[in-house]
């Protein structure tokens, strides 16, 4: 029998089948199945795709039991609050950190690429008020697709340029213009000056005209710079993510060759999902929810009660089944920023006991619940005076690269094939 290969024998005919095994460059060894339907006549069945790879890609790296996330080869915590979300942005779309020159070159297009077609506001009309950001954000992105029908000719490097930069740009600005379109106030146009994630705080809190004070009682809104580095490490720690719910969505919306801006649209309704990237926004409501240290061993009784569908939010992950290395920076952020941004220390003492005591339990224990990074966000969010709507579309912002980058990876990939996997029938 050949070294790399793997026998499967069907012990109801002694029939066996062999397949090769491939090794990646790290990571578990992947079995190629893809002719096991023509050879044996059966499916594999894995839902929720707990043990298949499905594809091949040079992009991020997990390795869930040593708590290791690297995109494009370098550790998270070398390009978090080290490098510029934007320059972390180019290195997950170009493979490779961008140039002086190129980061500036990026900056600016990106700045003046930050405005969205006027037909795209008046969209936001036909919506109705309280409308969620993320549901506008959804039919925003899909609706680009109309204002802009080229993107398909990948051969095309300034095509795909185009529309990377695009997209990238214009994702704060819908951001920023579906919360406010979500609570009446007036929008507020990107302004130039400013880098993209002091940009996207700009849209958010600047009052009309673009002022930061307003005159009188008025809060002051002005941006300092430790808050646009919080923001962007925190954009940075999301911005990819293998192949997780999102980005499998997005690839396969792309396999089917739709427009990019489809398949990321689509990959902004998997996200929403409070099992993925919804979950930010509920674990400020279960620690507030929650109330009181005191009240911490009650809800992690709740959490284990196999009776009770209540989980804890924010605790668990499909790969990490031990710490999540994007929740261990974001917990030394918040501890950097505890005083530096007057971060609220009640929630802060409730989420630091709901970790010790579920960390100490052998529920979580035996099954490698762990936070996982939007136990910490939500914390640091909210004193951004961002509002806990904006959490998930914060992910979102943050996220897009990394869908670029896949779906870029698939639709050049020679042997992708429109994903279209088959079932177990057990109707009638
Ligand atoms: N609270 C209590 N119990 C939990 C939790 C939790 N947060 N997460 C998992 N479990 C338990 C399950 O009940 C199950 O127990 P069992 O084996 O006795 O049946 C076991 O742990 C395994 O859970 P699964 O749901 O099978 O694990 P899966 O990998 O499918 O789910 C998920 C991962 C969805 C993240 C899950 O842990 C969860 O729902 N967590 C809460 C939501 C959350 O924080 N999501 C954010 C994920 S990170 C991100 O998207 C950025």
């Amino acid at each position: 029998m050949a070294k790399n290969t793997m026998t499967l024998t069907d012990n109801r005919n002694g029939k066996s089948y062999e397949y090769n095994i491939i090794d990646g460059t790290r990571g578990p060894s992947v079995v190629d199945i893809s002719t096991f339907y023509k050879d044996s006549g059966m499916f594999t069945f894995d839902p929720g795709y707990t043990s298949t790879a499905a594809c091949e890609s040079k992009i991020t790296f997990i390795d869930g039991e040593n708590s290791e996330l690297r995109y494009r080869g370098i550790d998270i915590a070398d390009l978090a609050g080290k490098h510029s979300f934007l320059d972390v942005s180019y290195l997950l779309m170009n493979g490779r950190l961008p140039t002086e020159a190129e980061s500036k070159n990026l900056d600016l297009e990106i700045r003046h690429r930050a405005f969205v077609d006027e037909g795209i506001i008046r969209l936001f009309d036909a919506l109705p008020d309280r409308a969620h950001p993320m549901a506008t954000m959804a039919a925003s992105t899909m609706a680009l697709s109309a204002f802009y029908k080229d993107h398909l000719h990948l051969e095309d490097e300034d095509e795909y340029k185009t529309m990377q930069n695009r997209i990238m740009a214009k994702m704060p600005t819908i951001a920023a213009m579906a919360y406010r379109n979500s609570i009446g106030t007036p929008l507020i146009y990107p302004d130039v000056n400013r880098y993209f994630t002091e940009n996207f705080l700009y849209m958010l809190r600047a009052y009309p005209g673009g002022k930061m004070k307003y005159i009188g009682n008025g809060k002051n809104q002005e941006i300092t710079q430790i808050e646009v580095d919080a923001l962007d490490a925190i954009l940075t720690l999301h911005a990819d993510h293998e192949q997780n719910a999102s980005t499998t969505t997005v690839r396969n919306v792309g396999s089917t060759e739709a427009h990019p801006y489809v398949a990321i649209a689509s990959g902004i309704s998997a996200l929403w999902g409070a099992a993925h990237g919804g979950a930010n926004e509920k674990v400020m409501d279960q620690l507030r929810m929650i109330g009181d240290v005191k009240n911490v061993p009650s809800f992690i009784a709740k959490a284990k009660d196999k009776n009770d569908p209540f989980r804890l939010m924010g605790f668990g992950h499909r790969v990490y089944k031990n710490r999540d290395p994007r929740a261990e920076t974001l917990r030394d952020l918040q501890a950097q920023l505890r005083d530096k941004l007057n971060l609220d220390s009640k929630l802060i003492d409730i989420a630091t006991e709901v970790e010790r005591v579920a960390l100490s339990d052998s529920y979580f224990q035996d099954r490698g619940l762990y936070p996982n990074i939007d136990f910490y966000s939500g914390v640091i969010l909210t004193a951004l005076k961002i509002p806990v709507e904006m959490f998930t579309p914060i992910f979102v912002i943050g996220r897009t690269p990394g869908w670029i980058a896949q779906w870029a990876e698939l639709r050049r990939d020679p042997k992708h094939k429109i994903a279209r996997p088959r079932q177990l029938y057990t109707g009638k």
